[in-house]
């Protein structure tokens, strides 16, 4: 270790791991957003509590930069580190503490990949419902981070409704047992709600104990074809009113060209402008027949174009593949990445605003719009023409956002739904929260984290 200050910490965890070489520091020095050069001092690799605290004790005195890092899937730049920080990956810190059947919890390390989480409740015979594409590679210490949605937030709601108990080693090293499971605490401010979607600044999140629930009842997807956006809405009022829903997304005809390219089947012929996928529980021939009855309301309203329901699980992945492929199919095209939202009764106002605007400032940007339309949650990116350079992009890209910002404003939404702030929307922070908010953000932060050691630079400017 040629630097000093990784000679101290090297000397007072001898058994940390610590990992230096340039092809490791670009590893992990950068998340999903590939924007930023990663330039971190050193990655430390944990292997317990003890060593998560004695990283933090050192960085408060070295004044060192810290950056929790998980599976770095994430969109807002979160976990990048492109200014010396040491990156503190929590990859080893990766397993099933324990089951408590009566509690129905199950506590796991933060390092722990979602979709492991998933298998583990399914071995009891309960989900853990938090759900969405990253599952594969995102760990659950920084679905916790972000307070991740995805795409069955309509029937279970975010990630904060799903953690019943947090460990917590804070800014100024101290570790904290939130909330020990208990389903009722009316003790004063839930520092565990408080840790849920901080981004790292807080504090760095060593276990979480998660609820888990029964499986849903058998459930169908079906792919629908719209004609328009107020179709759209129709849609999802019929739906929402009519049957159980587990999941309500759409995507645009452009996000359906792209993921098509990528592989996908097609599933419906023809041009429809707007598709939503639908899964909904249909355990009886009761609930079929009212999504079928629903369906035809639709397309006598003229509402639904065109649909298909999948008549096996291979067609149900494959339906869901035409929603869930997108992010892959975007990325060579380097997207500008906008995660907003509004209330669900806000989303025509808002999206007739947007459209219009974008229409009338940037009639050839090519914009593609998905999400989780039954959360009020819209992902808009914007894709690099090749012609612009990498800056002149993300320039008209930042003036697109700011555009985006003020409508946003306007109708009472956020800048972000589910990827956080970071580093790409914290220009845009005072969009969404007030001065007095922020002010007190910061002071929150100060609290927790009295040297700033903790993710410097993301949320706030
Ligand atoms: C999604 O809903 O697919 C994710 O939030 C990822 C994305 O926005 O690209
Ligand atoms: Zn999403």
């Amino acid at each position: 270790m040629t630097d000093p200050r990784l000679a101290d910490l090297a000397r007072r965890l001898p058994d940390l791991r610590l990992l230096t070489d340039a092809g490791d520091l670009e590893h992990y020095g950068r998340d999903w957003t590939r924007r930023w050069t990663p330039a971190p001092l050193a990655i430390a690799l944990p292997a317990s509590v003890e060593e998560v605290q004695g990283i933090v004790h050192w960085a408060n005195e070295q004044k060192v930069a810290i950056v929790p890092s998980g599976g770095r899937t994430g969109l807002s730049g979160g976990a990048v580190a492109a200014h010396g920080e040491l990156v503190l990956s929590l990859e080893r810190m990766n397993r099933v503490v324990g089951f408590d059947a009566v509690d129905r919890t199950l506590t796991v390390q933060p390092g722990i990949v979602l979709e492991t989480v998933h298998e583990a409740a399914r071995g009891h015979g309960l989900i853990y419902p938090v759900d969405f594409a990253a599952r594969g590679s995102c760990s659950i210490g920084g679905t916790i981070a972000t307070n991740a949605g995805g795409i069955r937030v309509i029937r279970y709601g975010n990630t904060r409704e799903w953690i019943a108990g947090l460990k917590v080693v804070a800014g100024n090293g101290e570790l904290l047992d939130l909330n020990r499971g208990l389903i009722k605490n009316s003790s004063g401010y839930d520092l565990r709600q408080l840790m849920i979607g901080s981004e790292g600044t807080l504090g760095i999140v060593v276990e979480a104990t998660l609820r888990l629930t029964d499986p849903p009842p058998a459930s169908q997807v079906m792919l629908l074809a719209l004609p328009n956006m107020d179709a759209l809405m129709r849609v999802f009022a019929l739906f929402r009113a009519r049957l159980s829903l587990q999941a309500f997304e759409f995507f645009t005809d452009v996000a359906l060209k792209h993921v098509l390219a990528h592989g996908a089947q097609r599933a419906i012929e023809g041009d429809h402008p707007y598709y939503v996928v639908t899964e909904f529980e249909a355990a009886d021939e009761r609930a079929q027949e009212a999504a079928l009855a629903a369906f035809e309301q639709g397309v006598e309203q003229g509402a639904i174009s065109d649909g298909v329901i999948a008549q096996s699980d291979a067609q149900a992945a494959a339906l869901w593949r035409l929603r869930e492929g997108i992010t892959e199919s975007l990325a060579p095209h380097k997207p500008y990445k906008n995660d907003v939202s509004v209330r669900i009764g806000a989303l025509p106002a808002f999206l007739h605003d947007m459209q219009s605007l974008l229409g009338r400032e940037y009639p050839h940007i090519d914009v593609v719009w998905f999400g989780h339309i039954g959360d009020g949650n819209l992902h808009i990116n914007v894709l690099k023409p090749e012609s612009l350079s990498d800056a002149d992009f993300i320039a008209q890209c930042e003036h697109v956002t700011k555009l985006l910002a003020d409508t946003l404003q306007r109708h009472g939404g956020s800048i972000s739904a589910e990827h956080g702030i970071g580093l790409v929307k914290r220009a845009y922070l005072e969009s969404t929260r007030s001065a007095a908010e922020i002010a007190l953000m910061r002071g929150v932060r100060q609290v927790f984290d009295p040297n700033g050691i903790l993710n410097p630079g993301k949320l706030f400017v």
